[in-house]
């Protein structure tokens, strides 16, 4: 048993139930993702804020009711979600803010947000009969899938693009996944996984095409909630490629709403890096999200070089419905939000997952946050997922003979 009702087309409107369909609107081909639509008035019969106040489940099964997934379905015994929210006063007061907190998600199984979704992908596989998984992926989406099959056996095809970091190369290898290195960008990955998955029957986890993985990282708002013992942020930051992510706060946001345990949603604030920002164009220009054209993008932020978001519609709608904004970083703000962030709350993130701080950062010096605002900054994944990016931001260490004069040297 789920509480799905129905899955809606994001372009059309048009409803199917789940049985009928398993991605996207028949009608819409690749464009016509689905929102997966819930039955909550059954919802708020099995589930209170109260009850998950007394739920000792540190996970996000602990919201399996506001899951697309069969109640009584084998999930992965690692542990999704429950990430840690640091309330970051000494950051905050650098930006002269004075509430801010940063969720880790560094902290989960393999180290990024995408085990929300990967953990999903996996009990959907497994409801549909499907033996092998695959999706195309930056490289995090991946590491999750990876991991989180193995942590059940599962066998899984991964393709990534040829230049994706080592160490997240290293995670799909060490975990047993057969990986495709795919000479060409992340969008060529993603079609050819699409293609290569009709052709076997193999079961997609592709973000912006498998609906379900929205419902996954919902979860990160839900937590964001509970950990605030539901006094409501005013804003959240959001790095953005994609868009799934920011699709998936914004759909956690909207069943808060339904079941009448929030009042109003908090801005959402979509931070693109400079050179990978076809949404933050289109919502500039008023261009509609279903108009938007590829690009070619350049970003060492890799997890969020996207040339066409897959979720541009749910991302589109996410800050729109919000009275939120996209904004633009550059690399060199990328990278100086690394250690900024580092050293200022002890939240060691990847590039893309500083994006969100590099974000903040600029949105304080130009007064688009004011300094009593509740503000979340969603840092995505783990600094350790791409160190060569990070060397560039620090430096080197000085080297010293193994002798106290030269340590008295080096400190003067
Ligand atoms: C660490 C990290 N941050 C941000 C994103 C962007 O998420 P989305 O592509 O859903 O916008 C990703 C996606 O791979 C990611 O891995
Ligand atoms: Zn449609």
């Amino acid at each position: 048993m789920h509480h799905i009702t129905h899955l809606k087309c994001v372009l059309c409107g048009a409803t199917y139930s789940p049985a009928e369909v398993q991605y996207v609107c028949p009608k819409h081909g690749n464009e016509g993702i689905l929102d997966v639509q819930y039955d909550y008035d059954v919802i708020s019969t099995t589930l209170s804020r109260e009850d998950l106040a007394a739920n000792n489940e540190r996970s996000i099964w602990r919201y399996t009711p506001l899951l697309p997934v069969e109640l009584e379905s084998e999930v992965p015994p690692l542990q999704v979600g429950w990430t840690p929210l640091y309330y970051s006063p000494g950051l905050a007061k650098m930006l002269g803010l004075r509430h801010l907190w940063v969720k880790d998600e560094g902290r989960q199984p393999t180290a990024s947000l995408k085990d929300r979704a990967s953990a999903i992908a996996i009990v959907k596989a497994q409801e549909a009969g499907a033996e092998i998984i695959t999706t195309a992926s930056t490289g995090n989406a991946a590491a999750a899938l990876s991991g989180l099959c193995a942590s059940l056996g599962r066998p899984n095809v991964i393709f990534v693009p040829a230049n994706a970091p080592e160490a997240k190369v290293a995670q799909l290898l060490v975990f047993g996944s057969t990986v495709l290195l795919v000479e060409g960008s992340y969008d060529d990955a993603f079609e050819l996984c699409i293609e290569v998955s009709h052709e076997f029957g193999w079961y997609n986890r592709n973000t912006g095409y498998n609906p379900y993985m929205t419902e996954g990282k919902k979860t990160a708002i839900f937590e964001i909630y509970e950990q605030l013992e539901w006094q409501a942020p005013t804003c959240i930051f959001v790095p953005v490629g994609d868009g799934c992510i920011i699709g998936g706060i914004h759909k956690g946001l909207k069943d808060l709403l339904a079941l009448g345990w929030i009042e109003t949603m908090p801005r959402l604030i979509g931070v693109q890096a400079a050179g990978s920002a076809a949404l933050f164009d289109a919502w500039k220009r008023g261009i509609d999200a279903a108009e938007i054209k590829p690009i070619q993008p350049h970003t060492i932020a890799d997890s969020i070089a996207a040339g066409l978001p897959r979720d541009r519609l749910k991302a589109m709608r996410a800050v729109m419905e919000t009275g939120g904004i996209f904004m633009t970083v550059t690399d060199e703000e990328i990278l100086q939000a690394i250690p900024g962030m580092a050293r200022g709350c002890g939240v060691f993130a990847e590039p893309a997952g500083a994006a969100s701080f590099a974000g903040l950062v600029r949105a304080a010096h130009s007064g688009l946050v004011t300094p009593d605002e509740r503000i979340v900054v969603l840092a995505t994944g783990s600094g350790l997922k791409n160190i060569r990016a990070t060397m560039r931001a620090v430096g080197k260490p000085r080297r010293i003979q193994p002798c106290l004069s030269a340590v008295k040297a080096a400190l003067r």
